[in-house]
């Protein structure tokens, strides 16, 4: 059996998302399974062996020796150019705080590597819609990260919209959020970065590029928003016990339109305390039954056992609205979602296929942010422009947006890459 290995550069390793979700939980799992098949149809039993081999990249070599030596890892850099010069390297992926990432993945795309990169994929749709210009014009993989659709959850959820299980779906609501703490007494759960908007951070840019895909990807495209942005907690303490002013959003509070005609409504806070099943819940209202659905749980409500609640606040009622809920069964195996978009990203940059979510995509994540801005700014409802209609998804016939994302093969997953099926290049 042929093997090769995959040079990946991990730009940001030291941060939240590059340590544990991208490198430990999808890297070095990747390694640890003995790396990933492909598609390729070398060899009498199966294809070529994908290895990844991580090159750390960061600004702090300290810390970066520190992780190689934990997970027995032999390079590491505080150079991008080292990295961007180096021939061998294959693909670049960035992790970094989001208003680092615009320059950095012009760069490595000039450099001619292949690309996947956390979202928000710029600060700007513009600038975002530049990157993917200048990725399909450079012929190279490109990629971005859109986790949510590997949730447990939402592949439940999925699976429940390509049974035809809500009928015609009504609405979608949407809550998201949690308390972070100020950092003055016990520490704040976010980087203080997300506080300040000039250096990328925000609830609107952080999270509408993942309402974005998730949603237009079980049902359908987005037509129009409403969105009130707000700065609940004004002044927070960073890493270093400082006191800060907060430039940045903190909650927003959002209308959705669906070309379907399907109304959204989305909550997004880090000014909330949590009661829910999950930090994450979407109820989605159909025709014929609901469901709510989280990071790993998913009940539904059939249309035939919905109950008969009447309005009457002189007595307690008595119907046990949450005991009506019958939650699907984990009949499947989960994956990491963040390493199954590892695997198909890695399989693809090997091969020189294109990628389904591609910076195309992102881009359009990146759009339901800005109209989101501008509709809090103006006070007014914003349109939201039809996937390839015009700028910046125009491309991405293949990425999600197009509404036609209710998964393949039965299992509820997200449709597999579309390589063949209108890709952006
Ligand atoms: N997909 C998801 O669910 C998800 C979740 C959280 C964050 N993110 C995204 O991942 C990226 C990283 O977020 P995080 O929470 O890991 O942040 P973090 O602050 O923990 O890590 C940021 C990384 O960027 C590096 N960096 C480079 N230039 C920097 C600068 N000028 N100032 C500060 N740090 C700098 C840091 O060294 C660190 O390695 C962000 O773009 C964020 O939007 C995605």
């Amino acid at each position: 059996m042929a093997r090769k290995v995959i040079q990946v550069a991990v730009n940001g390793v030291t941060g939240r998302m590059g340590y544990r979700q991208h490198l430990v939980r999808s890297l070095l799992a990747i390694r640890e399974q003995g790396g990933i098949t492909l598609d390729d149809g070398a060899g009498p039993h199966g294809g070529t062996v994908l290895y990844p081999e991580p090159v750390l990249v960061g600004r702090s070599e300290e810390r970066l020796r520190a992780i190689a030596e934990r997970h027995g890892l032999t390079r590491w850099t505080t150079s991008l150019d080292e990295v961007l010069g180096d021939p061998e390297i294959d693909v670049y992926f960035d992790t970094q705080v989001t208003s680092a990432r615009e320059d950095a993945v012009a760069r490595a795309i000039a450099a001619g590597k292949h690309v996947y990169t956390e979202k928000p994929v710029a600060a700007t749709a513009a600038a975002a819609r530049a990157l993917a210009e200048a990725a399909r014009a450079a012929g190279i993989t490109h990629g971005v990260v859109q986790d949510k659709l590997f949730l447990p959850g939402m592949i439940k959820l999925r699976r429940l919209i390509r049974d035809g299980f809500f009928g015609r779906v009504l609405s979608v609501r949407v809550e998201f959020g949690y308390w972070v703490f100020e950092g003055d007494g016990i520490p704040a759960q976010r980087p203080s970065w997300n506080y300040r908007a000039e250096d990328g951070g925000g609830i609107v840019l952080d999270m509408f590029p993942h309402w974005q895909y998730l949603l237009e990807d079980l049902f359908g495209p987005l037509s129009a928003v409403y969105a009130r942005q707000a700065t609940h907690v004004p002044r927070r303490w960073d890493e270093a016990g400082e006191p800060y002013q907060v430039t940045a959003d903190d909650a927003a509070y959002a209308v959705l339109e669906f070309a379907s005609g399907a109304l959204g409504s989305v909550n997004s806070s880090w000014a909330v305390r949590v009661n829910r099943r999950e930090l994450l819940e979407l109820q989605v209202d159909g025709t014929h039954g609901s469901a709510v659905a989280g990071l790993r749980n998913c009940a539904v409500q059939h249309k035939v056992s919905t109950p008969l609640p009447v309005w009457n606040p002189d007595l307690p009622d008595p119907l046990d609205y949450q005991a009506m809920w019958t939650d699907v069964p984990d009949n499947m195996e989960f994956d990491n979602g963040f390493k199954a978009q590892w695997e198909l990203f890695l399989a693809d940059a090997a091969l020189g296929r294109p990628f389904r979510w591609d910076l195309f995509a992102g881009a359009r994540g990146v759009q339901l942010a800005e109209l989101a801005l501008r509709s809090s700014a103006e006070g007014r409802r914003v349109e939201v422009p039809a996937p390839g209609s015009g700028p910046p998804g125009e491309h991405s016939a293949g990425s999600n947006g197009t509404g036609t994302g209710t998964g393949a093969h039965g299992s509820g997953m997200p449709s597999t890459p579309a390589h063949a099926a209108g890709s952006s290049r």
